[in-house]
């Protein structure tokens, strides 16, 4: 077992912050001094090191570029107003990284250096942790195959990487989205509801398209009807019908179980608003908004926070809704970026000190 004092760490001798333009920062595109990176051989991780932000020596017949054995996650830090680097929920993460992991056939990831990894990383870059409003220090622990052959079977070798990254908003505008009736994502029994790269790989045309059309993402729908509503390309999604707050449920495993997603359900509980968690046909949601019933849908994900929509498309039906529709997913945005920032008390223990 790996203890948290394992960890071999380098220093950079040269911060790049000082290069780096603080008060813009679009989403993955910086990232810190630093990098975690361990090895698995033979059964166990090894050679668990936090050294300088480099890049990777690759075989070119490594099984996760011909394969995608390939899993990752997405998490973000925060600083309270004391300086105080808080981790949000990052063992929910944990959990799903390894539930992503036995469904891609690959090793578990041990706490030991997910989490504390991950803390150790965070307390060495946290100069890196925005303090502005929406911003965040975004976290990418990923693991892939690097056995270097080219038959299809489950890789004996991985390396598991955190890289930082700090980032503004994902969706600086209320999203437009467009319900999707051509591609599939997810089926039941397949890998909708891992964190696998090949589910974004698959998802890329789709998006595409609709931004041919004016739009920012699609709403998955079933891989049979096109009519029962999934998730959106980046997020989770909820519908408000009637002062309900309605999200697709998770039981057939073909969407993301998202941490944003059921902190919002949370919150949401909190502040008295019925939760339905169920399958949600579009034609229901076409109908509530013809009939004034619908009133808002918006998107929960950690990178997206908690991205408002502005359009959804079906068919010809075109929902549309402004600044003031947008009340229960402000008010969930407010309560819990104040949890985030920690304006208002943690009663969850979601915040985790690095
Ligand atoms: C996240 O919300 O962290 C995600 O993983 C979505 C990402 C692909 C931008």
């Amino acid at each position: 077992m790996i203890a948290a004092t394992d960890i071999r760490v380098t220093k950079t001798e040269r911060s790049k912050l000082q290069d780096i333009d603080m008060r813009n920062l679009p989403f993955g595109k910086y990232f810190t001094d630093h990098m975690l990176e361990a090895e698995y051989d033979n059964g166990q991780w090894v050679k668990v090191e936090i050294k300088p932000y480099q890049h990777l020596m690759i075989d070119p017949s490594l099984t996760s570029l011909h394969y995608g054995q390939s899993i990752f996650e997405g998490i973000k830090a925060y600083k309270d107003e004391h300086g105080q680097a808080l981790i949000f929920r990052p063992y929910d993460n944990f959990k799903r990284f390894n539930i992503s992991a036995a469904r891609m056939c690959m090793p578990d990831v041990p706490e030991e250096i997910f989490i504390e990894g991950m803390r150790q990383l965070i307390t060495i870059d946290k100069d890196w942790i925005p303090a502005k409003k929406d911003h965040s220090l975004y976290i990418r622990p990923f693991m892939f195959a690097t056995d270097a052959m080219l038959g299809v079977r489950p890789s004996q070798t991985y390396k598991f990487l955190i890289l930082l990254s700090p980032t503004g908003p994902y969706y600086p505008k209320p999203m437009k989205i467009i319900v999707e009736e051509k591609y599939t994502r997810a089926a039941p029994g397949g890998v909708g509801f891992a964190k696998n790269a090949g589910n974004y790989a698959g998802s890329l045309i789709a998006a595409a398209e609709a931004q041919k059309q004016g739009y920012d993402q699609v709403l998955w729908t079933d891989a049979f009807e096109h009519k029962w509503l999934q998730e959106v390309g980046t997020m989770n999604v909820f519908f408000v019908i009637d002062h309900v707050a309605i999200t697709p449920s998770l039981d057939e495993g073909t969407i993301l179980d998202g941490i944003t997603r059921k902190s919002v359900i949370t919150i949401l509980e909190e502040m008295n608003v019925p939760v339905e968690e169920r399958h949600i046909n579009v034609d229901e949601v076409t109908r509530a908004y013809t009939e004034g019933r619908l009133q808002e849908v918006f998107g929960t994900g950690t990178a997206a926070t908690i991205a408002m929509v502005e359009k959804v498309k079906y068919k010809d039906v075109i929902m549309e809704f402004g600044e003031k529709d947008w009340t229960l997913s402000a008010e969930v945005k407010k309560r819990l970026d104040a949890i985030r920032d920690g304006k208002a008390p943690d009663t969850h223990g979601w915040m985790v000190p690095v």
